[in-house]
């Protein structure tokens, strides 16, 4: 048992004096490393406040320093994808319902049918019945209450294409019964002829709410393409007009060609009035 003991003992109280040398420093370099560590740690606790007065309140994010071009603040611009065949893109309360007010308002007087783009060999005549709303020009720059150019500018940052690239707003008006049969907003030379520029995406921003119908449909979304659809038929993704909603889609690939997925129309209204500002965006400059 002694011998044993001391066998098991032995070695340990040899080791006993370096071993307690050698854990002391440790401890040591331990201590002193960690309290380094803390104090980085501390004094990095007291400049934060500092950096805290700068964080935006409403985010919570920390603006970056920026060009000469850009903006003080971080925003918040919240958006659901709606689709990728087409490119589509849903902002909830985009613009308020003060500014779809005014905006209804300074249109309501201007009103006259909507036309539209005419093909070799299409007529007024003969195209009546597909475009049957009725609708106002308005440039940001016409509006003197300044609504226009608060909304350009804003579609303007969520898009990052400029304001230049815009056509002047359509507004509509859509009445029980009047509708928009499925079309595309680009222009295929082969048909409308040759383009000075090309219609990239559109963003229809909803000034009402509609009881019924009226919604936005995208009947060939996600590629389903029948060629023997009927340009009236209601069918597809639907959009609901909502008050300040945004709606923006793309109309050309990112190498320009059309997106047929981008077909669209405007549903018939059942009940109620849909009223929507519309933003054409084209590959050039507006002159
Ligand atoms: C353009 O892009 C689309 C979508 O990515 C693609 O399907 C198409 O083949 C492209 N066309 C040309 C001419 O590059």
């Amino acid at each position: 048992m002694k011998a044993r003991g001391r066998g098991a003992w032995g070695p340990a109280t040899k080791l006993g004096l370096p071993a307690v040398f050698l854990s002391c420093i440790v401890f040591f370099l331990a201590g002193f490393f960690g309290s380094m560590l803390l104090s980085q740690d501390i004094s990095s606790v007291r400049t934060r406040p500092s950096l805290l007065e700068s964080v935006d309140e409403e985010t919570g994010y920390n603006p970056m320093a920026h060009g000469e071009t850009g903006e003080t603040s971080v925003v918040s611009i919240p958006f659901q994808v709606l689709s990728w065949k087409p490119r589509a893109l849903l902002f909830p309360k985009f613009a308020t319902v003060e500014q779809c007010q005014g905006i209804i308002k300074m249109a309501k007087s201007k009103l006259s049918p909507s036309t539209l783009a005419l093909r070799k060999g299409e007529t007024m005549e003969n195209t009546k019945g597909i475009r049957t709303s009725s609708g106002t020009f308005i440039s940001a720059s016409e509006d003197k209450s300044g609504i226009l150019d608060i909304i350009e500018h804003k579609i303007a940052r969520v898009t990052m294409i400029p304001r230049s690239h815009g056509e002047a707003f359509n507004i509509l008006r859509y009445e029980i019964g009047q509708r928009y049969n499925s079309h595309y907003d680009a222009f295929d030379p082969a048909e409308y002829g040759p383009q000075k520029s090309q219609r990239v995406a559109s963003f229809l921003l909803y000034l009402s709410d509609v009881k019924e119908g009226g919604e936005t449909m995208f009947p060939f979304e996600n590629g389903f393409m029948d060629f023997n659809y009927d340009y009236k038929e209601c069918i597809g993704l639907k959009v609901k007009p909502r008050q300040g909603d945004g709606l923006l889609f793309y109309s050309l690939f990112p190498n320009g060609t059309t997106d047929l997925t981008s077909l669209h129309g405007s549903c018939p209204v059942i009940e109620g009035e849909k009223w929507v500002a519309t933003k054409w965006i084209r590959n050039q400059e507006e002159t």
